[in-house]
């Protein structure tokens, strides 16, 4: 990627990630033409219980395209309209939780999804590098013996959703093999931040302390299983880790995208905690539980770091008070008249 002239696609820019994303893109290649692949229609309908993107953007910054990720034709369209030298390949139903209630929507989606984009780019006869953006999910019921997981480490993908982010990624190295395709694939772990869904651990227990903060609901604090271990990096870093794979990242690689330290649910929340000054009940909601849960994932970074320099720049206790932050703001601009 050169500084100039550069176009940059974003697939899954109503997403978390994407909106990040751009704003670390627009920050790198000022003149760089940004664009974001949304499935709705241009402009959407609002939605009240997504929280706002919670990065600053100048207006017009990145230019709208509306496409589903699942429709081959208008990939080709979307690929000339935009004349990408990078596609950021973040769409995909993000949720382990969402997807044991339609597994095979999610693996239309995430896999599906990213075939009609290779296909795409082979008919089209055009050549971007492509960041396939997976999942540390993928390891899923990895042994204890291979913690820190590398890229190497079997996968044992135990849930919907990450059993369809072994597909893409198998995909896209078949991609690579048999086409030249310029994919890489990363594979984050968790991650968090300001804009995330609150269907997401972090941000559910930051928005419950907010709105409890605010006193009127009772100060009763519903979790799901504390006792899980992951790998959390904030957002920033995991932006930083795409532009670098996007730059650096060696074709056809996997890398891992995490801080290298498993924290326990229950330590996430007790940091929480710490932040405010309100006493909680702490609730487990059966609701929340899964049938099967991933008990520890903890990832080395090794590669990352040996090919593309990448380091870790924000600490996790900064980022957890700037995502609760964020939230009080979230709540009292909602409770605002
Ligand atoms: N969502 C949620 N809500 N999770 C909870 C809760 C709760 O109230 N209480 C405990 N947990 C536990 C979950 O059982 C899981 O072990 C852990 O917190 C993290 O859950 P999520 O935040 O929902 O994320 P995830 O680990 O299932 O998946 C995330 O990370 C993957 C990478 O490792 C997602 O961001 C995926 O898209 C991502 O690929």
């Amino acid at each position: 990627m050169t500084r100039e002239s550069t176009s940059i696609l974003i697939t899954g820019y109503t997403g978390f990630v994407a909106p990040h994303l751009a704003a670390a893109c627009a920050r790198r290649y000022p003149r760089a033409r940004l664009f974001g692949l949304t499935h709705h229609a241009v402009p959407r309908p609002a939605a009240p219980e997504r929280p706002p993107a919670g990065v600053a953007l100048m207006p017009g910054a990145v230019t709208e395209v509306a496409g589903a990720i699942t429709d081959g034709a208008r990939w080709r369209e979307v690929l000339r309209e935009t004349r990408p030298d990078v596609i950021f390949h973040l769409a995909a139903v993000s949720s382990v939780a969402a997807s044991w209630r339609d597994p095979a929507h999610v693996l239309e989606v995430n896999a599906g999804g990213f075939i009609q984009l290779a296909e795409a780019v082979r008919l089209e006869g055009v050549a971007p590098r492509i960041v396939v953006v997976g999942s540390g999910e993928q390891y899923g019921l990895a042994r204890p013996e291979e913690m820190p997981i590398t890229e190497d480490t079997l996968p044992r993908p135990a849930n919907p959703y990450a059993v369809s982010k072994v597909a893409q990624d198998l995909y896209a190295f078949q991609y690579y093999r048999a086409y030249g395709l310029d994919t890489v694939r990363a594979r984050p772990f968790n991650h968090f931040g300001p804009g995330q869904s609150a269907d997401f651990v972090i941000a559910s227990f930051a928005r419950q302390i907010a709105t409890m903060e605010t006193g009127e609901v009772p100060p009763v604090l519903l979790v799901g299983n504390l006792s899980a271990q992951r790998d959390f990096l904030p957002v920033a870093d995991v932006t930083l880790a795409y532009l670098a794979l996007a730059e650096r990242g060696v074709a056809g690689e996997a890398y891992n995208i995490a801080s290298g330290v498993a924290r326990s649910i229950e330590s996430i929340l007790h940091t929480l905690l710490s932040l405010t000054s309100i006493q909680v009940e702490i609730r487990v909601d059966p609701a929340r539980l899964r049938p099967v849960e991933v008990p520890v994932l903890r990832a080395d970074t090794t590669r990352l770091q040996r090919d593309t320099g990448w380091q870790p720049t924000v600490s996790l206790e900064e980022a957890l008070r700037a995502t609760l932050d964020y939230w009080r703001h979230v709540v009292q601009v909602r409770a605002a008249p």
